[in-house]
């Protein structure tokens, strides 16, 4: 693994390697004090976070690394007008890994195309968020020790989520699971994802209703809705605390259902439900730390490389306002395929 962008980048035995290491570092951490020491993570948080920035400052530290970058962009040269491009090609040059979150769509991607080390993508606008997804699969794999099989309903706002974009695209990595997506129309899944499940054949069924499927699940991923991407206010209003989830909600749930959310929590999960020992939220931050140990011990610790040049774009080529290349104008076209449409490398949205 060179960078962390996507986690369909991951192939299953990469993630199987990644958690054994994981599972390690939980039972041994004194064995890993030094893993990363002398090694520099830059932590360039275009956008706000908590438990994602603090996880990996944390992560980096346990490992015996040190850290440096910042959480508001407004303190650094991008206010000037700096491009993604030179402002990572000099931050690649402090670092040994590069950690970012962007509130443009493929921003990681686009970072990773002139970086020396390896970039992890900690979040990028509404698409995607792999390292949550390493937190996600590493509570599963300790608590319910194993992922094949299970039922997994996804509930909230599971167009913006990009924490469910990556969740579903790493259990495609895994053998009979069924997904119960839970949302209004209007937050229904991206095509994309929805594109993504029907290629790698995936059992999928989308509902509206929370109560009805609850009874059916193993895994129960809450959302919040996203407030900050919503371009018309009053559509967040009309879907804001539409599904809450309460202690008597869960009376017909499975007794060893996981209840899990990315974290912050708005609404979507009464307090009360906190002390059900069901709801395992704030243990899943922290294997989001350990997950994190086990990444950069792995990423860290790579040799520089310059990477090839790349052609320089002119326009952009995605219809997508929030895609990453609306912005940064000299980013090469670059397409995939996704169950046989041409999509943007950066964003996943399909070109038409
Ligand atoms: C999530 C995110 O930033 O996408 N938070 C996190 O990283 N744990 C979820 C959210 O903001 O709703």
């Amino acid at each position: 693994m060179r960078h962390l962008i996507d986690f369909g980048d991951l192939t299953r035995a990469e993630w199987d390697s990644l958690y054994q290491r994981c599972s390690e570092i939980m039972d041994h951490p004194a064995d890993f004090m030094d893993a990363c020491r002398g090694r520099v993570m830059a932590s360039l948080f275009y956008e706000p976070s908590t438990r994602t920035n603090f996880s990996f400052q944390t992560a980096m530290l346990r490992v015996g690394g040190t850290v440096f970058g910042f959480a508001d962009p407004k303190s650094t040269s991008t206010a000037k007008g700096e491009t993604l491009k030179d402002t990572i090609k000099m931050v690649s040059g402090y670092a040994d890994v590069v950690v970012m979150r962007n509130p443009k769509e493929g921003a990681a991607k686009a970072a990773s195309l002139y970086s020396d080390v390896p970039v992890i993508n900690a979040g990028d606008g509404g698409h995607m968020h792999p390292t949550q997804t390493t937190a996600d699969l590493t509570t599963i794999t300790r608590l319910r020790g194993k992922v094949d099989g299970l039922s997994v309903g996804l509930c909230g706002d599971l167009k913006n989520g990009r924490t469910v974009h990556s969740l579903i695209k790493a259990l495609a990595k895994f053998e009979g699971i069924k997904f119960f997506l839970i949302a209004p129309r209007e937050l229904a899944v991206p095509e994309y994802m929805r594109a993504f499940m029907r290629e790698n054949d995936m059992w999928f069924t989308e509902v509206t209703g929370l109560e009805a499927v609850i009874p059916q699940l193993d895994v129960l991923y809450m959302t919040r809705i996203q407030r900050e991407r919503f371009v018309d206010p009053l559509e967040y209003e009309r879907n804001r605390g539409i599904y809450i989830l309460t202690r008597r909600k869960l009376d017909r749930a499975k007794k060893d259902l996981l209840v899990m959310h990315p974290l912050p929590r708005v609404d979507e999960i009464a307090i009360d439900v906190d002390d059900d020992p069901r709801a395992v939220y704030f243990d899943q931050a922290r294997y989001g730390m350990f997950a994190r140990m086990a990444l950069l011990t792995d990423l860290a610790n790579q040799e520089r490389y310059r990477p090839e040049p790349v052609a320089i774009g002119t326009k952009p080529v995605c219809s997508n306002p929030n895609c990453i290349t609306q912005t940064e104008l000299y980013l090469p076209p670059l397409v995939k395929q996704n169950g046989g449409v041409d999509c943007c490398a950066y964003c996943d949205k399909e070109l038409r």
